[in-house]
């Protein structure tokens, strides 16, 4: 798929968000088709997040590793590498396995500013197999940009980045 093939979306009317994500699922599975090599498709993925979604100034993974959280593909500036479970938005998300909503980073304790422009945040985990990969990180220069839509929406298409990639084993 070409970049210049990828249809803009409104996300700015509320009753337009899930038929958007629903027009993204369609997009991501074009985009994987094909190709299995995770790291490839998980730079792909950052990129489409970053290029289809309005309003965010950041958007990555966070890969687990040992025990603790390692930049991984990523658009946006440049960002802290490495980050303890016990710390930011991505640590709360990775010991809880859930997806973490934030509409105030400045009210979250233990919030980590990668990005001083960035006021909301939504972090999900990313299973393979059963067991945490990673988390994909979203970043937005607005406050309460993201809703569950938003979360249930990339979730969906993070499936679709899991089901369409072969990972090496966890460990090696
Ligand atoms: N804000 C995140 C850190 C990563 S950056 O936003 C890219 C956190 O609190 O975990």
């Amino acid at each position: 798929m070409h970049a210049d093939d990828l249809v803009p979306l409104d996300f700015h009317d509320p009753r337009q968000k899930a038929l958007s994500y629903e027009s993204l699922r369609k997009q991501a599975q074009a985009l994987f088709d094909g190709e299995r090599d995770w790291l490839a498709n998980m730079a792909q993925f950052s990129a489409f997040i970053f290029q289809q979604l309005p309003q965010l100034n950041w958007a990555g993974f966070y890969l687990y590793k040992q025990g603790e959280l390692i930049l991984g593909p990523f658009q946006g500036k440049v960002a802290c590498v490495r980050i303890p479970l016990d710390r930011g938005v991505c640590g709360a998300c990775a010991r809880s396995q859930q997806a973490q909503i934030v509409t105030d980073v400045h009210a979250f304790p233990g919030h980590i500013a990668c990005d001083a422009a960035s006021q909301s945040e939504l972090v999900l985990p990313v299973m393979v197999h059963g067991q945490l990969w990673a988390v994909f990180d979203m970043d937005a220069p607005v406050p309460a940009r993201f809703d569950q839509t938003d979360a249930d929406g990339v979730s969906t298409l993070l499936a679709i980045l899991v089901d369409a990639s072969d990972f090496p084993e966890i460990g090696s």
